[in-house]
């Protein structure tokens, strides 16, 4: 290249940095999403020793890969018995995937694991998967919270380690979705995994590592009323979740409702000091996101808030993404339909938007069927402006 341009294409880059926060291309007001393609990672009963697929979880990683995980029901769609966890890796932006590894094998156990928060630490490179074992306590005890470790951007993980020694004995299962690291203050580079407690003892619960995973500690507690007792319709059950970081530093935590206390809609709350406390004073439902009690996906990208869930107050069809100018206050009117058929449980990502290439895309994984939403796990790849 010319020394001339060369210096003008430098200006330039410089220019647009001082003009804009980031070097986008577009501007959020015109999101017009467009769903660019879709694969099915996972197709229930077609694996020799998987029955069913569920609970799919997707990640960014530090190299610009994807990771996309999800459980391997062995003998039945049941929450409880012995599972896989399966793994397909893309290093090109979703368009290939590497084949299934089964990364975690639960022996027979009659409550194997349950997934799950995948949880990347941008300041060291590594990605984390937390998951619970016994956690429904059926024909197996105690309940334990079991962390994996990648420090190659998913191509081997650690053995299982028992983070119960450092938390203590409590069924706790993360998400399903993805854990954050605090990019911003307070508590910059702070691993946050958000989750529920059994049915008796539910809430949101979050742990938290000030050292990229190594140690583990209780933070934030949202416990269910009545607490420990078993719940009663419309009683407040505050469920599973899905923890995102606003650019202001402030977690806001999209809680599924799981026995309709108030509405058939989400419950959300917020943690200004990095996930050690939810004040209740902050809490409300968002009546705009009704919902049929689902895990739900949320994401925080370039200051647009991102939701997708079966947009239903019954029924778990209608896989629908929304997006948030302002945090969630309010969903601007056009919403995606995803897919209309049998859907549920859903997960998103996005890679950084460094490239004006990442800058256009979110990926969403959920599950997907014609009949019943446990058929297949679906990836999605949006195009946020259109395709343009
Ligand atoms: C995990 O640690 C807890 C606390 O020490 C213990 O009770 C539990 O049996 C351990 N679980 C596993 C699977 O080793
Ligand atoms: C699907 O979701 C959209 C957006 O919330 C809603 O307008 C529509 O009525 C829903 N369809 C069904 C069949 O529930």
């Amino acid at each position: 290249m010319e020394t001339g341009s060369c210096r003008l294409a430098a200006l330039w880059t410089l220019l647009s940095v001082v003009l804009s926060p980031c070097v986008c291309s577009f501007s959020p007001d015109q999101i017009d999403p467009l769903m660019y393609e879709e694969q099915l990672l996972w197709v229930s009963g077609s694996q020799g020793e998987v029955n069913t697929f569920r609970i799919p979880l997707i990640t960014f990683t530090s190299k610009g890969s994807l990771l996309a995980f999800c459980e391997g029901r062995k003998a039945s769609a049941r929450d409880t018995g012995a599972k896989f966890v399966a793994m397909r890796r893309s290093t090109d932006k979703g368009a290939t995937w590497s084949p299934t590894a089964f990364i975690v094998d639960d022996g027979l156990k009659p409550d194997g694991l349950n997934l799950g928060s995948v949880v990347v630490d941008e300041e060291v490179g590594s990605v984390i998967l937390v998951y619970s074992i016994c956690f429904h306590k059926y024909q197996c005890k105690p309940s334990s919270t079991m962390m994996l470790e990648s420090l190659d951007d998913g191509l081997s993980w650690s053995p299982p380690k028992n983070l119960s020694v450092q938390l203590g004995v409590k069924a706790f299962v993360p998400g399903p979705g993805f854990g954050i690291q605090k990019r911003h203050d307070p508590a910059k580079g702070r691993l946050v995994v958000c989750g529920h407690g059994t049915l008796a003892g539910d809430g949101v619960f979050c742990i938290l590592s000030d050292d990229h995973g190594r140690n583990w500690y209780n933070g934030a507690q949202l416990k269910s009323i009545p607490y420990n007792h078993n719940k009663k319709a419309l009683d407040f059950n505050p469920d599973e979740c899905q923890p995102i970081e606003l650019t202001d530093g402030t977690i806001v935590i999209n809680v599924r409702n799981q026995n309709r206390y108030h509405c058939n809609c989400r419950i959300v709350v917020r943690s200004y000091d990095g996930g050690l406390t939810l004040p209740i004073d902050d809490l409300y439902f968002d009546t705009e996101l009704v919902d049929p009690t689902v895990a739900a996906g949320a994401l925080q990208k370039d200051g647009v808030l991102f939701f997708t869930n079966p947009s239903s107050d019954q029924h778990r069809i209608n896989l629908t993404l929304r997006w948030s100018m302002n945090n969630g206050h309010s969903w601007v009117k056009q919403a995606m339909q995803i897919w209309s058929g049998p859907s549920a449980y859903s997960c998103l990502t996005s890679l950084k938007s460094g490239s004006a290439e990442d800058q256009k895309f979110i990926y969403v994984i959920y599950e997907k069927g014609y009949k019943d939403y446990d058929e297949t796990v679906s990836f999605v790849k949006i195009h946020l402006y259109g395709g343009r």
